[in-house]
């Protein structure tokens, strides 16, 4: 598949997505996002790959939606457009998905890394929520995301104050996993998705979901889902597996099943 906004690689069991308008800083127009969303499910359907990473360059990885291409929209071409309906494609994956941030995560780039499964940060990285600045609100989740992960007291000051976070107040607040030097994010986040894709898949794949059931359903219900999903994976091969290697003290051999 050739793309003219992103660029991907496969690194053993990782696929890598980068985003690449580097004369926009990355700026998310609907071309990019579509590539992303048809790169990412490529990825989660294949058998080869276990986990995926989204880059951007050093010096940003997205400084949110493409202001120039929606400056003159109106209410009726947004909606119609389903633009921001486009971010949606990163939800739907069901592998993990490590965010690999350095320079501007703002607006819908700061979006695309709170969707993400685990974040890590460069020194420079700066997360921010600047649509206050130019008249809108965040569109794709950032309100939500933000609010669930660092509170309400702070979201608020990035959703209506646009105060940015360094990497390490991200790290402070929870907002990332790991903040690394500028020459490093990258391998680091390909180390840490290299260590989730050698894990079991359905193990993986169901405590993410189950994670993501705190965010989106009250609490008995999420622990009732995740009381189904522990005693489902005593169904697969993997569990057996896993519980075999331990017990004769030797590495387990997952077959995704
Ligand atoms: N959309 C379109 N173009 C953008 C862009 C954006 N979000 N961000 C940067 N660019 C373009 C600039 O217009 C500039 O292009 P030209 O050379 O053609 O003028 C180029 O990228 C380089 O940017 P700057 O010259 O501005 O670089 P800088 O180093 O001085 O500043 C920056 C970098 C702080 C990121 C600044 O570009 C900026 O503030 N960008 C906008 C950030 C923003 O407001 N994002 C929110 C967008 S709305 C949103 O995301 C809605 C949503 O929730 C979905």
């Amino acid at each position: 598949m050739s793309y003219t906004s992103i660029l991907t690689e496969t690194h053993g069991r990782v696929g890598l997505v980068r985003l690449n308008r580097p004369q926009a800083m990355n700026a998310l127009n609907r071309d990019l996002l579509a590539e992303l969303c048809q790169a990412l499910a490529d990825f989660d359907a294949d058998d080869g790959i276990g986990a995926i990473v989204i880059s951007g360059s050093e010096k940003a990885f997205a400084a949110g939606a493409d202001i120039k291409a929606m400056a003159e929209a109106s209410l009726v071409e947004m909606v119609r457009s389903s633009f921001v309906e486009l971010f949606d494609g990163l939800r739907r994956v069901r592998k993990p998905v490590v965010a690999a941030v350095s320079g501007y995560a703002l607006g819908g780039g700061c979006e695309i890394a709170l969707a993400c499964d685990l974040v890590v940060a460069s020194e420079t990285a700066k997360f921010g929520q600047p649509e206050v600045t130019i008249g809108v609100i965040p569109g794709a989740g950032g309100t939500q995301r933000l609010a669930h992960a660092i509170g309400k007291a702070l979201a608020m000051e990035m959703v209506l104050n646009n105060r940015t976070l360094t990497a390490q107040e991200a790290l402070h607040f929870g907002l990332v996993n790991r903040v690394t030097p500028v020459e490093r994010f990258l391998d680091e986040a390909l180390a840490m998705a290299a260590e989730l894709a050698g894990r079991a898949p359905l193990a993986v794949r169901l405590g993410k979901e189950m994670v993501n059931k705190a965010y989106e359903l009250p609490l008995n219900e999420a622990l009732e889902a995740e009381r189904r999903s522990f005693y489902m994976l005593f169904a697969t091969q993997d569990q057996k597996e896993g519980m075999k290697a331990f017990i004769e003290k030797r590495k387990p051999e997952w077959k995704g099943r």
